[in-house]
């Protein structure tokens, strides 16, 4: 009975606040836009994440709210992409589980401070890129959520104020939330300034810190309030503007892990500066970009010396134990020969090195820079990249290869080895066949009067000169990466010591690579991206003979044709037993030879998609375990009939296998009906779920998977066949009735008749 009564009260109560939260709502939005007619815009879901529901009502068009769109049981609710405008009082009153609110770019410009009320659990609030004056927000508005962990902010309006000389302004709406630990926010003035309310953020981790003003200024005293906040990742954004920071702008936040500045034009030498109160510490990572100067600044003479980073501009960075570097698009043009590797701080603890988009391979494609890394003791991951070679926006981060677009790089730049003169050759002094075994010490010399503005050349002796290369790298080394090297650069008879942790190799959109004698040393590679690349062999040479630990290899659209096809007419995979993947997309290829995976026995992904294959053309009882086939975007019109035993068999033997074949001519013509009734009948997994468009006789389009399409084409095909066989029979039937009838009627005139033919005058 009590129980009863009580659900009844909380049910009451719960009605209660839904009209009052709805008129409110309603009431204070019916000026301004009406509300929607749908009854419940939003979709509900499980949050696997936070237990209860997700409710998503992202980019919705919706102007208003009503309060019986979210379940009480609601643990996230998305508001993103909509026309709020206004947030009303009481809209969320009776979300008393929520934890995340994200009403991004929703056009809000104002917030009731009751908005918010309700929502005691929350911890995170999403506010980014509205129309919302946030230093004028009443802080009750925050009172209401005091367990706030991440307040998102950055991307709303600032107050006009101009260029205050220190704008201290000590009214922080939100600096009672003494759980926050992730905050993004707009800079209100030209001068960055954190001052005394932040102090009280003692948790405050992150800080995203946007400058929207035309000018970006930096001072000492920036970051005074989070001297005691235990701060550990600082960004600084901006839209690319100019700007200059007091070298001690950050001797305030010197604990932290992380530091990335993207998009303001503040200099090379700028930055560089400021990095000493991190001298001797520990940081996980520098992400630069963007930094390089614009506008009067930026005249040739202004960009070139703030690209060129001496020992002394790098005295700073070089004393910092750095985990990962990242340097990208910001206008490097040299660095002096061992400068980087300096000092034994980063020498020790630098484990990834992104240097890419930088002016450097124009000027000076290697020596500064690669003479260097066997110097690293701890580098893993190097990625090297030329300057937007690739095309803007282009994505680094190689671990899925579908993410390599087409390069429109198409200058050509060459620098033959043949021509170079001897002296000249001092380019790779240290990586000699000497016998002493003492590479390393010598490598640490720097190249004498060397200048970052010499014509860059490498000589290798080729294998005439009877010299085996040894090359050393890095002991850690796993992954190597080089995009857009525009030079020429000749393997051939390399060892590569301490390689045994080097497993992926990729030399992205590269000029010319001529690869002719055997590279030794790189067993342990199982990853080979030769993307875009102009690479070229010698007749009967087999580069791959050395790579037996080889498992996946990417040759995606190269921009010369003969390594691939030598490696299909040489059978250069029968060297490589591990393949599992490969990749030859793009390439123009007509044919593969029928064999040409024979001795790729745990073969699991063959990419040929945007070729010119007609068929299916190679063996698949090889490759048992084979289980992507892409041939997307080739010229196959139809499957003979061995190609389609041959798949239908390696099915039943690969359950799991998929044919993928969207973006083929595929004809809906009598003569391919056997391959469309195969479409529907077998158990291969096909893309598209084997609905291909297809063109038939009378030139129309259709759907491979329309049945409707295939019945009536199989009617028409079969139909026009039956009655050709049932017309020819009917034609016999009555040539023999007629005569047999002749027969019988004029049984003694017609054996007369042939009598008189066959033996005339026979009476
Ligand atoms: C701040 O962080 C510490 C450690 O994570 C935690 O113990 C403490 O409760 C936090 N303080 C607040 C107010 O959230
Ligand atoms: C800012 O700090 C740096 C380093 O401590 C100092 O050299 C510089 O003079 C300071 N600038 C001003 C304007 O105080
Ligand atoms: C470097 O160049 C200077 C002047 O050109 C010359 O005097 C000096 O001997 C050179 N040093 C070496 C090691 O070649
Ligand atoms: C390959 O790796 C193994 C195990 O890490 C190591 O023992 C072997 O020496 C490496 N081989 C080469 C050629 O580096
Ligand atoms: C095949 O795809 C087309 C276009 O997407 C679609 O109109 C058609 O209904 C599909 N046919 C079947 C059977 O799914």
């Amino acid at each position: 009975m009590e129980k009863q009564n009580k659900t009844k009260m909380s049910s009451i109560l719960r009605i209660f606040f839904l009209i009052l939260g709805a008129s409110t709502c309603s009431q204070s939005l019916a000026s301004d836009h009406a509300p929607r007619t749908d009854e419940y815009p939003c979709d509900v879901t499980s949050d696997y994440v936070r237990g209860g529901k997700y409710v998503d009502c992202a980019a919705r068009g919706l102007t208003s709210l009503e309060p019986n769109w979210f379940p009480e049981t609601a643990t996230t609710l998305s508001l993103d992409h909509n026309m709020l405008h206004n947030l009303v009082s009481g809209c969320f009153i009776h979300l008393s589980e929520l934890q995340v609110l994200t009403i991004s770019d929703s056009q809000v410009t104002t917030i009731h401070e009751d908005a918010l009320r309700g929502l005691g659990k929350l911890k995170e609030l999403n506010l980014e890129n509205n129309k919302i004056y946030t230093s004028r927000l009443p802080s009750t508005i925050f009172s209401h959520i005091p367990y706030l962990e991440n307040l998102y902010l950055k991307g709303n309006t600032w107050e006009n104020e101009g260029t205050l000389e220190y704008p201290f302004s000590s009214s922080v709406p939100f600096s009672d939330l003494s759980h926050l630990t992730r905050l993004s926010i707009d800079e209100a003035s030209e001068i960055i300034y954190f001052g005394q309310p932040f102090s009280k953020l003692k948790n405050l981790t992150y800080l995203y810190v946007y400058c929207p003003h035309y000018v970006v200024k930096g001072s000492n005293r920036s970051f005074e309030g989070l001297r005691n906040v235990a701060l550990r990742e600082l960004v600084l954004g901006g839209t690319g503007q100019e700007g200059h920071f007091e070298t001690g702008i950050l001797a305030n936040v010197q604990n932290l892990d992380i530091l990335r500045i993207h998009h303001v034009a503040i200099g090379n030498q700028n930055i560089m500066k400021c990095l000493w109160p991190f001298e001797n510490k520990r940081m996980v990572l520098i992400d630069i970009s963007h930094v390089f100067l614009r506008h009067h600044r930026a005249t040739p003479t202004g960009t070139c010396n703030d690209g060129l980073m001496t020992k002394e501009s790098l005295k700073h960075l070089s004393n910092i134990c750095l985990s990962q570097l990242i340097w990208d698009n910001s206008k490097v043009v040299g660095i002096e020969p061992m400068a980087l590797s300096a000092k034994p701080n980063l020498r020790r603890c630098l484990r990834s090195l992104q240097f890419t988009r930088n002016l450097m391979g124009e000027m000076d494609p290697w020596r500064s820079f690669y003479l260097e890394l066997i110097r690293f003791e701890s580098i893993e991951e190097i990625q090297y990249a030329g300057y937007e070679w690739c095309g803007p926006g282009y994505d680094f981060k190689f671990r899925n290869d579908h993410n390599v677009r087409k390069s429109g790089y198409e200058t050509i730049h060459s620098f033959n080895t043949k021509s170079t003169s001897t002296a000249q050759t001092h380019a790779l002094p240290h990586y000699s066949n000497s016998k002493n075994g003492n590479e390393r010490e010598k490598l640490t010399t720097p190249s004498e009067n060397s200048s970052s503005y010499e014509t860059p050349s490498i000589r290798i002796p080729r294998e005439s000169e009877r010299t085996r290369f040894v090359l050393r790298f890095p002991k850690h080394l796993q992954s190597f990466i080089i995009v857009g090297f525009s030079g020429y650069f000749e393997l051939s008879a390399w060892h590569i010591r301490d390689a045994q942790n080097v497993k992926e190799i990729r030399f992205v959109s590269c000029h010319w690579i001529e690869w002719s004698g055997p590279v030794s040393g790189l067993e342990n590679v199982t990853l080979l991206d030769f993307t875009r690349s102009h690479v070229t062999s010698r007749p009967n040479f087999v580069p791959l003979q050395h790579f037996p630990n080889l498992e996946t290899l990417v040759l995606n659209a190269m921009r010369e044709s003969d390594f691939i096809d030598q490696l299909l007419k040489e059978s250069w995979l029968q060297k490589t037993s591990r393949l599992q993947h490969i990749d030859l997309r793009d390439n123009h290829l007509h044919k593969l030879p029928r064999y040409v995976f024979s001795s790729n026995l745990i073969m699991n992904a063959v990419r040929l998609s945007g070729n010119r294959l007609t068929s299916l053309g190679f063996d698949l009882s090889p490759t048992p375990s084979l289980s992507v086939l892409d041939l997307r975007k080739n010229v196959i019109s139809s499957l003979d009939l061995a190609a389609r035993t041959a798949l239908d068999t390696h099915a039943q033997r690969k359950p799991d296998f998929s044919l993928l074949l969207e973006g083929n001519p595929v004809y809906c013509m009598c003569s391919r009906i056997p391959f469309l009734v195969w479409l529907h009948t077998t158990w291969v997994r096909l893309d598209m779920s084997g609905n291909y468009s297809c063109i038939d006789d009378r030139g129309q389009d259709r759907w491979t998977a329309d049945l409707v399409t295939t019945k009536a084409l199989w009617r028409r095909c079969v139909g026009k066949m039956a009655l050709l066989v049932s017309l020819c029979l009917a034609l016999s039937l009555i040539v023999g009735f007629l005569a047999v009838y002749m027969w019988r009627r004029f049984r003694t005139a017609v054996g007369a008749f042939f009598l008189n033919i066959l033996a005339p005058g026979f009476k």
